[in-house]
């Protein structure tokens, strides 16, 4: 595919001696208004060079620039150089692109050689994984995709909770009030259930409090029985968040959690103290970061036992020397901010400059519509609950539209599923927003939905025929303002993919994505595509078939199915 971006920059930089082509080709943009042509080149940077105004060096470069057989017109308004594609080149050099390409259509090496982590997820064993976990959950898997789509080498890290001195207090706890079968059969409400029994006893019998210590410094020495009943409650409770990921698409390369650092804390402790880093302060240990505007890091606590953030800096030390990193990403929310500020400020402080490519990637809250989701067990909500929910209430929509639809029940899952994680990417991330399941499930509006409605409306018209014939296509139809901007928001999916995995964002691909569903349903409604005109019809289901084709892709990327018929 010509790339129109670099050819105006080549273009360019034979008239501007006064800045590198990378420049020039920085600064070639898509105007706000399409009237105003597909490409811009602002003039302002030239001024003092040129000893001229920007607007006078638009008009000179407007009348010197050669035509080629691509562009349709370069116009000088106010300081910007303006640039129209012919829309029947723009529409074959796109579409032939997107057919040849298909699911690699948006691809491309940016990320070729390099190694990122990514963690994400990370829940905590024997507590519910609940609504909010569903941010860092699917935030992570769209980067996860966004990053291997773009040639990077990933690794998708779930940095299980299942360590800490909860565990004592849960192991008392079973030992006191737990029964195995009932536990078996609902392991999180169960397990949840004997943790709060555990915190109100222990207010009137704060012995238990010991016991619990007692018993996380034996699991924490191996004690056979404390390791049995720590297995059993990570087991239970892995099958539970399984069940969850599987639904909702998500797949990890490692399970190592807090746990997996036990034995890797001696060693990390150590090091602070050599590079003598850490303070004693009442018994415990510490690293001063008031110099940097930070608290103080706890490392060790008064009994010695180890902490949430010394296991974040044995993991990153562990993670550089097994998989050497390029970029190490945490996306956890922002509550967390300063957590990581104090961790990678101390990685730094050992002297390691990998500390740079460690990134967290926070978020915002969620909240719940008020009665849109009633709680089945207290007040948390179940993320698989909201999921089940959304399916249920999916098949009750298609048995009203479309009772004779092939696969209903596995269509009701993608679309209902699909419905919630749309929900959730279509925000950025550092927005707080609340969920509010019946407006998620619409098919209208800026919803999942809407957009896989669009994509199977798209098969449908496939459908009916039989080959598409390049050859035959005139391309020249495509040049009215409907087709020309589906052609032009075809032809930036690449830029909307690499924009995403920089800013560490996957709401720019829901948002191209809908861009995209409402710039084809105006293309659908304003022509015919099965003409008699072969010409004609040839061109406008290439066109079609295009935007299924980058449809499917960016829903991928964020995670949702594309079913062919809804
Ligand atoms: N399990 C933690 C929580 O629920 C999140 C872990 C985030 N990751 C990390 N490396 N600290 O709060």
């Amino acid at each position: 595919m010509i790339n129109y971006k670099k050819e105006i920059a080549v273009l360019l930089s034979e008239k501007i001696e006064t800045l590198s082509y990378e420049e020039i080709l920085s600064l070639v943009e898509h105007p706000k208004n399409t009237e105003m042509g597909d490409y811009a080149f602002p003039c302002f940077k030239l001024a003092k060079a040129f000893k001229k105004s920007p607007n006078v060096i638009a008009e000179e470069l407007a009348n010197t620039l050669p035509q080629t057989e691509w562009l349709e017109s370069i116009v000088a308004i106010s300081g910007f150089l303006n640039f129209t594609v012919d829309a029947s080149h723009f529409a074959k050099n796109v579409i032939v692109a997107v057919l040849d390409q298909t699911s690699n259509y948006g691809k491309s090496e940016v990320g070729a050689g390099k190694k990122t982590i990514i963690e994400y997820s990370s829940v905590n064993i024997a507590k519910p994984f609940h609504m909010g976990h569903i941010r860092s959950t699917m935030i992570g898997e769209s980067l996860h995709r966004i990053y291997k789509f773009l040639g990077y080498d990933t690794v998708a890290i779930n940095h299980l909770g299942d360590y800490g001195t909860q565990f004592g207090k849960l192991i008392v706890a079973y030992k006191l009030w737990g029964d195995k079968a009932t536990i078996e059969s609902d392991p999180i409400p169960e397990l949840l259930k004997i943790y709060v029994k555990f915190h109100q006893e222990a207010e009137t019998n704060p012995s238990l409090e010991d016991e619990a210590r007692a018993w996380f410094t034996k699991l924490e020495n191996e004690d056979e029985e404390a390791v049995a009943l720590w297995t059993l409650f990570k087991d239970m409770s892995l099958k539970v968040f399984n069940r969850v990921y599987e639904k909702l698409g998500v797949t990890f390369d490692s399970y190592a959690g807090e746990s997996f650092y036990s034995d890797k804390m001696p060693g990390i402790v150590n090091e602070l103290r050599e590079k003598k880093l850490v303070e004693k302060s009442e018994g415990a240990e510490i690293v001063n970061l008031e110099p940097y505007g930070l608290i103080p890091a706890l490392i060790t606590k008064k009994d010695g036992s180890s902490l949430y953030l010394t296991r974040d800096l044995a993991a990153a030390k562990y993670r550089k020397e097994t998989y050497n990193f390029d970029k190490n990403i945490y996306v956890v929310g922002s509550a967390q901010k300063l957590h990581f500020q104090q961790w990678i400020k101390i990685v730094e402080l050992m002297g390691y400059d990998w500390y740079k490519d460690c990134i967290h990637v926070d978020f915002g809250m969620v909240a719940l519509e008020e009665g849109s989701l009633s709680t089945r067990k207290g007040n948390v909500v179940f993320l698989e609950d909201v999921l089940d929910k959304a399916v249920v209430q999916t098949q009750a929509i298609i048995e009203e539209k479309n009772p004779n639809l092939e696969n209903k029940a596995l269509v009701a899952k993608q679309i209902g599923i699909g419905a919630v994680i749309f929900q959730e990417l279509y925000t950025s991330r550092n927005k707080d927003y609340t969920f509010d399941l019946e407006k998620t499930l619409s098919f209208e509006g800026e919803t999942g939905p809407y957009v896989q409605y669009t994509h199977a409306r798209a098969c449908s018209v496939l459908r009916k025929v039989e080959t598409i014939d390049l050859s035959v296509a005139d391309f020249s139809v495509l040049a009215d303002e409907a087709s020309k901007d589906v052609v032009r928001t075809l032809s930036k999916f690449n830029e909307v993919v690499v924009l995403a995995h920089k800013n560490y964002e996957p709401h720019t691909i829901a948002r191209y994505a809908i861009d995209l569903a409402q710039g084809f349903n105006r293309f659908y409604h304003d022509h015919a595509i099965l003409v008699d005109d072969a010409k004609v019809m040839h061109a406008r289901i290439a066109l079609v078939k295009a935007v299924k084709i980058t449809l499917q892709n960016a829903l991928s990327l964020i995670c949702l199915e594309a079913p062919e018929k809804m």
